[in-house]
C-alpha cells in the first residue's frame, strides 16, 4: 500500500480517461481504466449468449476474463480471448452493456481482487465510478470530474462525427443522462465523489488545463 494511486472518477463521457491517460503519462505510472473491464465483461455476455440478468453467470466471465491490455507498440490496444476488440470496446453498444452488467454486486466483487492488481511500482492512476470510494479508498489523490449533461454529449457528438459515424445531439444526451441515473442510483458501489475527493468541473476547462490542475493537486500532496 505503498504504491501511490491517483483515481479519477466521475460521470459518462467526462473526460475521465484522456485525463487519467495524461497524468499517468505525465507521472510515468500505469493505468487502469476500469470501464474497460465492465465493457469487455459486457461483450463477452455477447458472444457467449449469456443474458445480462443472469447475474451468476455474468459473475462467472467476470471472474475468467481473459483481458489483455497491450504496452509499448501495442498501447491502446486490447484483446479478449486473443481477439482485438479495441473498437468494440468503445461503442455505444458496449458502455450500455457495461451500465448493465455492472449493477450486479457479484459481477463487481469477481473483478475487485483484479482491480487490486494493477496497483504496480511506480503508482497507478485508475479512472471510474468507484475507484476512489471502493476499489482504492487509501488513494493518495482522488479527482471527482464533472462537466455539464448538454458539454458532455457535445464531446461525444463531436467524437462520433469525427470518426464518420453520424448521431443526434438529444440521442446521445437522453442516453447518458439513463447511464448516469443507473450508476448513481445502484445500490453496490453508486457514481458518487468520497469525501476526500477533490471535485473538477471541466465544462470550460482544456484538457491541458485540468491535466495542470491535477498536477498541482498532487504536487501539493507529495
Ligand atoms: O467509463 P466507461 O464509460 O467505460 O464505463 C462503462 C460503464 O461501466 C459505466 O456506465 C458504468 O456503468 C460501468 N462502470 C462501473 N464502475 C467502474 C467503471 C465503469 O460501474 N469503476
Amino acid at each position: 500500500a505503498d504504491i501511490p494511486v491517483i483515481t479519477v472518477d466521475g460521470p459518462t463521457a467526462s473526460g475521465k480517461g484522456t485525463l487519467a491517460a495524461e497524468i499517468a503519462a505525465a507521472l510515468g505510472y500505469g493505468l487502469l481504466d476500469s470501464g474497460a473491464l465492465y465493457r469487455a465483461t459486457g461483450i463477452a455476455a455477447m458472444w457467449d449468449g449469456v443474458s445480462p440478468d443472469d447475474e451468476a453467470a455474468l459473475a462467472t466471465l467476470a471472474e475468467g476474463l481473459d483481458l489483455r491490455f497491450g504496452d509499448g507498440a501495442d498501447a491502446g490496444r486490447t484483446w479478449l480471448r486473443g481477439r482485438d476488440i479495441t473498437d468494440e470496446l468503445r461503442l455505444e453498444t458496449s458502455g450500455l452493456m457495461a451500465s448493465r452488467v455492472s449493477a450486479w454486486p457479484a459481477v463487481r466483487a469477481a473483478l475487485h481482487a483484479l482491480q487490486l492488481s494493477f496497483r504496480r511500482a511506480p503508482g497507478l492512476v485508475a479512472d471510474g465510478r468507484d475507484m476512489g470510494t471502493v476499489i482504492f479508498p487509501d488513494a493518495a489523490l482522488k479527482v471527482f470530474l464533472t462537466a455539464s449533461a448538454q458539454e458532455r454529449a457535445a464531446r461525444r457528438h463531436k467524437q462520433l462525427i469525427s470518426k464518420g459515424i453520424s448521431a443526434s445531439l438529444a440521442d446521445l444526451r437522453a442516453d447518458l443522462e439513463a447511464r448516469d441515473l443507473r450508476d448513481r442510483s445502484r445500490s453496490v458501489s453508486p457514481l458518487k465523489p468520497a469525501e476526500d475527493a477533490l471535485m473538477l468541473d471541466n465544462s470550460a476547462l482544456s484538457i491541458e488545463d485540468s491535466v495542470a490542475q491535477v498536477l498541482a493537486w498532487w504536487q501539493q500532496r507529495r
